[in-house]
């Protein structure tokens, strides 16, 4: 008989990869984007049968405890497409990925819960389903039910090939807001003379054989600029991380590490040779009391 009470950890993404090619009749754009989960995310207890219905706990006041949180959204889905009935689902959340933050923590909470009960109850759904109930859900969604490097199209719920990559080391930036990823879609500008075409091919290779420059030099968000246009308050911070990158690179022939954006924002990142070039950037921020939280993520899922 399964345990009544079960924690599953909920990792974040990251896009290393993110062009928007076109508008599409339905509102959504259309993508090319390499997502990455990510060591670094939320767990979650799910305890069955305890009450009936679903509760949803957790200590962050912004998390919505009602239908609108996706995970009650995602057990919903569950049960109606299974025809099983609900015995009490008593979810709670323990947050560390940050709202609004470009990371996809509401996406995977929904389909780490969806996984789970699809597992507690014997595997009742296909592959095939959970993609459809995911796909409704959200964009980002469908990647979660997998994990490790993928190149998804569409909305981004289309995971087209898994990349290999080898293990690589960030240093998470969150400079204290929530970016609105509706908003910064709709702030996108389509002008071809600026937006060139990119290509993912070079990144992948750089993911399994390159080197750190040569993954920052094929890293590429065209998210970043309408993202700073809808927060400006954000420039500042990032003018003081990029200063202090080219004074560190000053004395020495390296370019000057690159700061990336994750998604539609809030979180920046840069890559890191190891934890100890993470924790000393992370240092010399905090000494320079800049106003930013951060912390060192690895690649989940890699050669
Ligand atoms: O799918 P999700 O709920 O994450 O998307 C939030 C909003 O972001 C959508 O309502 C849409 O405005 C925008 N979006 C988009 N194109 C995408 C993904 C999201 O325009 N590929």
């Amino acid at each position: 008989m399964p345990s009544n009470s079960i924690t599953y950890f909920s990792p974040a993404k990251i896009n290393l990869f993110l062009n928007v090619l076109q508008k599409r009749p339905d509102g959504y754009h259309e993508l090319e984007t390499i997502m990455q989960t990510l060591d670094f995310g939320d767990d979650i207890q799910i305890v069955f049968g305890k009450n009936q219905g679903i509760e949803i706990h957790c200590d962050h006041p912004s998390v919505p405890r009602d239908t609108s949180n996706l995970v009650w959204k995602a057990i919903e889905c569950f049960y109606r497409a299974s025809e099983i009935k609900n015995p009490g689902i008593s979810i709670t959340l323990r947050k560390r990925i940050p709202m609004g933050s470009g990371l996809g923590g509401g996406s995977s909470n929904a389909v780490t819960v969806l996984k789970a009960l699809n597992q507690r109850h014997s595997f009742p759904l296909s592959d095939l389903n959970l993609h459809e109930i995911a796909a409704m859900l959200g964009s980002d969604t469908n990647f979660f039910l997998n994990i490790g490097t993928w190149f998804c199209t569409g909305r981004g719920e289309h995971l087209i090939r898994k990349i290999e990559s080898r293990r690589w080391t960030f240093l998470l930036l969150f400079p204290g807001f929530e970016s609105s990823t509706q908003k910064v879609y709709g702030r996108f500008l389509f002008d071809l003379t600026k937006h060139p075409s990119h290509h993912s091919l070079p990144l992948e290779s750089s993911l399994s054989q390159g080197t750190l420059e040569e993954l920052e030099k094929y890293i590429h968000n065209n998210l970043r600029a309408p993202f700073l246009s809808c927060y400006p308050q954000v420039k500042p911070l990032l003018g003081l991380i990029e200063r202090e990158l080219s004074i560190a690179k000053a004395t020495t022939c390296e370019k000057a590490k690159k700061v990336c954006v994750s998604g539609s924002g809030s979180t920046l990142f840069l890559i890191c040779d190891d934890d100890s070039d993470a924790s000393f950037w992370m240092n010399r921020f905090r000494q320079k009391k800049m106003k930013v939280d951060g912390v060192i993520a690895h690649t989940q899922d890699c050669l």
